[in-house]
Order: C-alpha cells, then sequence, then structure tokens
C-alpha cells in the first residue's frame, strides 16, 4: 500500500494512517539500508536569515519545465524581486527522470539539461534549487535518492545546485515513521551534503509528528517543514502560520521553522489574507518563497511580495522570537522586538467582520512608561498617529494592521 505525501490525504492523516499501520514497507521489498548513529552533524554556516526566492510546486505542481524555471529566472530579475532579496529559484517535484547505467539522476525529458539551466539561472545573479525524496520514491512518484545519497549531493554539486529540498514522503514505503528513522534519513543526506565542495542550502519537508524543530539542526538542515502542505486558502494558511508561535524560540540564523510557501497572488485569497499571510511570516523569520506566476503579478500582488519594510522584519539577522501578547475577541496581537529596539506590532483579525481597536503603546512594553513613540505603518507605508500614548487602528476582516513602533528620542 503506497501513501503520496500530498495527495489524497492531508499529510496528518496520512501519518496516523501510518504510525496506526506500523510498516509499510512493499511487502517482498529488501530490507531497509541502515540509518547513521544519530550525531549532530555542524552547522554548513548558510541561511544565515530565511531563505527567499521561489518554488515551482504551488502554481506548476507537476507542469514545471526548464522553459517555465527560465521565464521566473527572468521575472525575478525583471520585477525587481532579486532586488528585493529574492534569490534562489526553487524547482520542486516531478523534475526526476531515471538514473543511467552507472546510477546517477538523470532529469526528465522536462529538464533538457540541468547544468545548463543552473548556468543560465547563476549568468541572472540567482541561484537554483532542487527537490528530492529519501525514499526510492518522491511524493510524485519521481525517483528519490534511496542508497545514492552522496552520488545525488555530487550530482546536484556538478550541475551548480544550491538549495535542496528533501522530502520524506517515500521513505515511508521502506522505514516505519519513528523519530529515529526521520531523523536517520535527513542526517544521512546531510552527510552527503557536507562531503561535496558546493554550499548546498538543505531544507527538510516533512510532517511535524516527530517536532523537528527540537532536532532538524542536528541532521545539517537550514530549515525544516513544520506543518501540512500550504492550500491557498485562508483556512490553510491561518492554521499553518498561527500554530508557529508554539515553536518561535527554535528559531535561530541558519536554522528556521517552515510553515511552508507563499500562496499569495495565487488567487484563492483576498488580498488583505495574502497581507496577513505575508505580515505573519515574516513576523515569524520564516522562509520566504513565492509560489506564485512571477510573470503576471497584479500591482496588489507586487506591493504584497514586494514591500521591503515586511521583508525587513523577516531578514533581519538575529531575530527575537515573536510572541502573541494579546488576543481580543477575534484580534491576535502578535509582538517582537527588533534589534534596533523597536517593537513590530502585527494586530491579525482572524474574525468575519471588521474591527476597530485602539491600544495603549505600554501594554506592548510590557508596562513601561513608553517614551514618545513614532509608529511607522508597514503596509500604509505612513507614520501613525499616537493619542496620548494610544494608536486606534482599523483592521478589516482577515485583515492585519503591521506597526513599528520606535522610541522617539528627539521627542523626549
Ligand atoms: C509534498 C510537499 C510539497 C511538495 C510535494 C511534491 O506534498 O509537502 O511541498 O513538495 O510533496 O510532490
Amino acid at each position: 500500500m503506497q501513501f503520496t505525501c500530498n495527495h489524497p490525504w492531508p499529510r496528518a492523516v496520512m501519518t496516523i494512517l501510518m504510525m496506526a499501520g506500523a510498516s509499510f514497507a512493499t511487502a517482498g521489498a529488501a530490507p531497509a539500508l541502515p540509518l547513521p548513529a544519530p550525531r549532530n552533524l555542524p552547522d554548513n554556516g548558510l541561511a544565515r536569515t530565511p531563505p527567499m526566492g521561489w518554488n515551482s510546486w504551488n502554481h506548476f505542481a507537476g507542469r514545471i519545465t526548464d522553459a517555465d524555471v527560465r521565464a521566473m529566472a527572468n521575472a525575478m530579475v525583471a520585477t525587481g524581486m532579486k532586488d528585493a532579496g529574492y534569490v534562489y529559484v526553487n524547482i520542486d517535484d516531478t523534475w526526476e527522470g531515471k538514473r543511467n547505467a552507472a546510477g546517477e539522476i538523470q532529469p526528465n525529458e522536462k529538464f533538457p539539461d540541468m547544468k545548463a539551466l543552473a548556468d543560465y539561472v547563476h549568468a541572472k545573479g540567482l541561484k537554483l534549487g532542487i527537490y528530492s525524496s529519501p525514499g526510492p520514491t518522491t511524493c510524485a512518484k519521481f525517483e528519490g535518492s534511496y542508497g545514492h545519497e552522496l552520488q545525488d549531493a555530487r550530482t546536484y554539486a556538478a550541475w551548480g545546485i544550491d538549495y535542496l529540498k528533501y522530502d520524506y514522503c517515500g521513505a515511508s514505503d521502506v522505514y516505519q515513521l519513528t523519530l529515529d528513522n526521520q531523523r536517520g534519513v535527513f542526517q544521512k543526506m546531510g552527510e552527503a551534503l557536507a562531503k561535496v565542495e558546493r554550499p548546498i542550502v538543505y531544507s527538510l519537508s516533512l510532517g511535524n509528528v516527530h517536532e523537528p524543530w527540537k532536532w532538524g539542526a542536528g541532521t545539517g538542515a537550514n530549515l525544516w517543514r513544520t506543518t501540512d502542505d500550504i492550500k491557498d486558502n485562508w483556512t490553510s494558511m491561518e492554521s499553518n502560520g498561527f500554530a508557529q508561535l508554539a515553536i518561535t524560540g527554535y528559531v535561530k540564523p541558519g536554522h528556521w521553522n517552515d510553515p511552508d510557501m507563499l500562496e499569495v497572488g495565487n488567487g484563492g485569497m483576498t488580498a488583505d489574507e495574502y497581507r496577513t499571510h505575508m505580515s505573519l511570516w515574516a513576523m515569524l523569520s520564516a522562509p520566504l518563497l513565492a509560489g506564485n506566476d512571477l510573470r503576471t503579478m497584479t500591482g496588489e500582488t507586487k506591493s504584497i511580495l514586494l514591500n521591503r519594510e515586511v521583508i525587513a522584519v523577516d531578514q533581519e539577522a538575529m531575530p527575537k522570537a515573536a510572541h502573541r501578547i494579546d488576543t481580543r475577541g477575534d484580534m491576535d496581537i502578535i509582538a517582537r522586538t527588533m534589534n534596533d529596539g523597536s517593537v513590530v506590532v502585527g494586530l491579525f483579525n482572524r474574525g468575519k467582520s471588521d474591527v476597530d481597536m485602539s491600544f495603549d503603546l505600554a501594554e506592548i512594553r510590557r508596562g513601561k512608561t513608553p517614551k514618545p513613540a513614532v509608529v511607522r505603518d508597514l503596509w500604509a507605508h505612513t507614520t501613525a498617529a499616537v493619542d496620548k500614548g494610544r494608536v486606534s487602528v482599523n483592521v478589516p476582516s482577515h485583515g492585519v494592521s503591521l506597526l513599528r513602533v520606535a522610541s522617539n528620542d528627539a521627542g523626549k
């Protein structure tokens, strides 16, 4: 019996089924290859800030081709995304062909020459990412890296790959879903990547069953998925995003929680919902991997993905953890202290109606008497009014008011 990672059941359901069913190794299959003894690999020094770029899955899924990847690289430059910090152009599942006689993985007919594609992307000042699985097959049932980890890492390096998303998925055809097995298969590829000369950002894709934020860094990974696959709707995005607040303490340079790729611009949510998506991911220091067609972005989509004031929140070096400071009805109030001493406050309206609210700046400074403050509205790009230490906002349904509150020492 085979389960795919993304279809037809959500990852959580599949996980329960796998745990209940104990082993999903195919009857008569060869015994599972041994896994390395657990140890903590050294930090590879990459991804000091959360990775930014684009990934093919959310928009193209199995249709992605070499020509599309080139077009996305072109668009990333032409739209100003590259200048705003987006650098990785990541090919997700379905690029894989078969192995040659020497066991080397070949791309399929959609990708005639991976090295030439990498050269093309690099010539634009961008980086190229790829996808595989520790199992014999990937989520979409293409060839995985099982038993070929080091060989594949070498092939990726020879092609010029800069980023690997490595998806547990097909490994459940070989190994039971235990913590040791999950950790072991990821460590195995982490060790392989550490042996090749080329720096390759290492991104784990898995569910949250075994809490990868607690051990992902030890496998050599730079980021780890913490959620089910995101969908282009409010419920999915809200559930993935706000759940992260429980684990923000695990985020540190080179090691990021990944609530999945962005859906901004794919059409299933309102502009307010997409602003919430971008704001929340930025407050969480989550990877910003756009998942839309970059050639056909509306002005509104661009204003969201290219909002440099919000990107700056996401990309802060050595970020402190974001935390919920209050909930009021449908309003979820989240704050993060920035390294310059300012505080970013996200007033998230998770309800169905618009909300007018005002709050005292002292509340976000944890009771300290507020100094005169400058309040920057990161979406309106204006300075918000402060009246006797209070700020008033109108937050639309499913929208956000994202404010950066700094002391105005000049006004003391
Ligand atoms: C899983 C991952 C997705 C995507 C698909 C590809 O579902 O979680 O992000 O990579 O596999 O098959």
